[in-house]
């Protein structure tokens, strides 16, 4: 039985079928073809050309911005008119949105309406933390809360499909991607995966403010090798399944309308056109009934990869591997009638993708509701309650790392600021910020200016620039603390941004070294997309505070955490290096024989530390926790965990309960610890509670040498603590 997330009701299944029945082969092409405005004039030299020269540095990142304003851009309304484009990509702007459709339905022949889709990742107007921000509150409400803002701000813009979420697990964070996923855990990104697809689809994606979502990127593209993106994934079939799967398995289980491929190949084989993975798995096991999408030009690219010798080959490979839409590569539009009517595709693998296409566009009800409000979206772009929430999400997302009692800050203090990222707006977007305005952000400086605190601000480092000593002195002079803003920019993460070196750029380690030399206290504020190898910084700074980029209301976010209004519950979703040599580094290793330990002939590095610098799950409050009377027990198919925590300190606060498990013998070879469950209880001061959490006996199980996914009865340890550091734990023997 075909799992589909919607459904198409009789009547709809027969409009489908006469339509099929009525379109030419051009027309079906026409479908699956998905393309973005192409730039034409604007600069005298071609976008691709520009691009280019940014990154080589010879423009700068202004004068590129400024440049592309004059571009102009070609929607091709004459393809649109003779049904040779099916959906849209990068569309911004309802009324051009409407126009276009507006050609499509009234003046193509059949009349088909088009989708626009986007990458509404953390946001459209409103831009919500980056993914592995957010997921570092561990908040499933919060997940789905910020994915139902932003749907409903997209679907105002005429947007009806997100190429989100993005659920590749991340074990190395010079990936620059692992900025836009949920961090290394697969437990974690599986839940976020299902609240993603809530928020953003809600129980019926035809409804105004609800959108189709996009499992994306199928599949390992996360495990790309050195963490270099674009790169191969070359895994065993038992890790494939046990840690890069489960999340895209739990999309499909909440319904989500779409998928997309990843640009990588899996173990030799391409994922735009792996039978295993789109046959046997997503259509197969799974039975998948939604769209399937390729990635941006990945059909074209299976040239350069060298499984086909043209395009022609790449397309026919595609379809017949399940690639409903072809995200501009335009192999399809060119190749595939060819294909077909020379009898090498059957005409039905066409109409199948086809068929998948129609459905989707049936049940996001653009039939009967093509065009869109235009005046919905103006008032609803960062209103109250949408700011609120970035605000709220901004907060929760934020880590503290490390406190020596300097926070919260009093505000009778005077504050100086330096670092540049302190004071760029648009900085504080994030990758991906979709329709987000680097002037409607909050920076740090504008947060404190909220406040009305006697602030003082001196950029005196940039992110990659040089330090002015001078110019720090002089800033810092008279100020009773420091608060250093620095980190990464936002295009240093995200697609493309894949770096070796994950500590800080340029000079601004030597600009906390002065600060340190100064004897100034100072509290570091963070802003980076991926976990950053900071020793250094952790050891001088009085405070640290990761404050990736959170989007819209950072600046706010950021002060409700320094001065206390919020007293931080964030845990860190990826495991910070001491060196960016570490990597791939993640807490879920599986046991060797000789673990990491003092002794030489141990698993570690000669010249690294024992530890990460901080595992995965860590994150302080301005209060304290302490857990005690674990018990554990076994009702039928799951073990119940009950495990009181109190709040010792004097400061309420919610605390982020976690529970790992451990196989502790296995015929395997099974990881030390996996995070199986979490929760959030909120205590005031010196309360306690008891918290009862639940782990299914099934995500115990594990995949043999033979691949079968087995139970085995034996004694299992779980953890119950703060981090993946817990040591509280009980074993429990569990039968088979
Ligand atoms: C990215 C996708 C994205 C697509 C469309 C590609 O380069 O890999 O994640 O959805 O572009 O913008």
């Amino acid at each position: 039985m075909e799992k589909l997330s919607f459904t198409v009701s009789a009547e709809e299944k027969e409009k489908i079928e006469t339509l099929i029945a009525k379109m030419t082969v051009d027309e079906k092409i026409g479908q699956l073809n998905q393309v973005g405005p192409s730039p034409v004039g604007g600069f005298e030299i071609s976008l691709k050309e520009k691009k280019l020269m940014l990154h080589e540095g010879k423009i700068t990142k202004e004068e590129f911005e400024r440049d592309l304003q004059g571009v102009q851009w070609d929607t091709r309304e004459s393809d649109v008119r003779d049904g040779k484009i099916g959906s849209f990509l990068g569309m911004r702007g309802v009324e051009k949105c409407n126009h276009m459709q507006r050609i499509a339905v009234e003046e193509s022949r059949l009349g088909i309406p088009l989708f626009f889709g986007l990458d509404v990742v953390h946001g459209l107007r409103t831009i919500f933390p980056i993914p592995l921000a957010e997921s570092c509150s561990f908040d499933e409400n919060l997940f789905e809360q910020t994915a139902s803002i932003a749907a409903k701000e997209a679907a105002a813009t005429g947007i009806k499909l997100t190429f989100a979420p993005m659920i590749d697990v991340c074990r190395d964070a010079r990936w620059g991607r692992i900025a836009e996923g949920a961090g290394e855990d697969t437990y974690l990104t599986s839940r976020f995966a299902a609240a993603k697809v809530r928020g953003f689809q809600g129980d019926d994606i035809a409804k105004d403010d609800k959108i189709a979502a996009c499992a994306k990127h199928f599949v390992a593209y996360g495990a790309a090798i050195g963490g270099r993106d674009y790169n191969s994934a070359d895994m065993s079939l038992q890790t494939l399944w046990e840690t890069y799967l489960p999340p895209f398995k739990n999309a499909v289980d909440s319904g989500v309308a779409s998928f997309m491929t990843s640009f990588n190949d899996l173990n030799g084989e391409p994922c735009t056109t792996s039978n295993y993975l789109l046959k046997d798995i997503l259509r197969g096991k799974w039975a998948f009934g939604g769209a399937v999408i390729s990635d941006s030009g990945a059909i074209g690219e299976l040239i350069e990869h060298g499984t086909v010798s043209d395009r022609s080959e790449a397309a026919n490979q595609a379809l017949c591997a399940g690639i409903d839409i072809d995200m501009s590569s335009m192999c399809y539009t060119e190749n595939l009638k060819n294909a077909v009517l020379k009898g090498d595709i059957p005409v039905e693998v066409l109409d199948d993708a086809v068929r998948r296409v129609l459905r989707l566009k049936f049940a996001l009800g653009l039939f009967d509701h093509p065009y869109t409000d235009e005046s919905a979206g103006e008032s609803m772009y960062l209103c109250d309650e949408h700011i609120k929430l970035a605000r709220d999400a901004g907060r929760r997302s934020i880590v503290l790392l490390k406190n020596d009692g300097i926070l919260p800050l009093g505000s009778d203090k005077k504050i100086a600021v330096v670092g540049e990222l302190a004071a760029i707006r648009k900085e504080m977007l994030g990758t991906w910020a979709a329709m987000g305005r680097g002037d409607e952000a909050v920076c740090l400086l504008d947060g404190l200016a909220e406040r009305n605190l006697s602030v003082s601000y001196e950029e005196c480092c940039k992110v990659d620039g040089t330090f002015d000593r001078a110019a720090l002195e002089k800033a810092v002079k008279d100020a009773d603390i420091v608060i250093a803003a620095v980190g990464e920019y936002a295009d240093m993460s995200g697609e493309a941004s894949s770096l070796c070196h994950i500590g800080l750029h340029g000079e601004q380690e030597k600009m906390l070294l002065a600060l340190k030399e100064l004897g100034k206290p100072f509290v570091t504020v963070l802003f980076n997309g991926r976990p950053l190898a900071v020793p250094k910084a952790v050891e001088i700074s009085n405070a640290l505070i990761e404050a990736w980029h959170l989007g819209s209301q950072a600046g706010n976010s950021i002060c409700d955490v320094l001065f206390g209004d919020y007293n931080p519950s964030a845990r860190l979703t990826a495991t910070f290096p001491n060196h960016s040599g570490e990597c791939p580094i993640y807490y879920n290793h599986v046991s060797t024989g000789r673990p990491t330990s003092e002794i030489r002939h141990s698993c570690k590095y000669m010249d690294a530390p024992l530890k990460p610098l901080f595992p995965f799950g860590y994150g302080l409050s301005y209060t304290d926790y302490q857990y005690s009377d674990l018990s554990l027990s076994q009702n039928n198919d799951r073990v119940d965990i009950s495990v009181k925590v109190k709040n010792t300190g004097k400061l309420p606060g919610e605390e982020t309960v976690q529970v790992y498990v451990r196989d502790i013998t296995a015929s395997k070879v099974r990881p030390v610890k996996e995070l199986k469950a979490f929760g959030k209880v909120w205590l005031s001061a010196g309360e306690e509670k008891t918290v009862k959490l639940s782990v299914p006996k099934d995500s115990l199980k594990f995949y043999d040498m033979g691949m079968n996914c087995i139970f085995e009865s034996g004694d299992f340890e779980f953890f119950a603590g703060h981090d993946s550091t817990a040591s509280l734990s009980k074993v429990i023997y569990i039968e088979n």
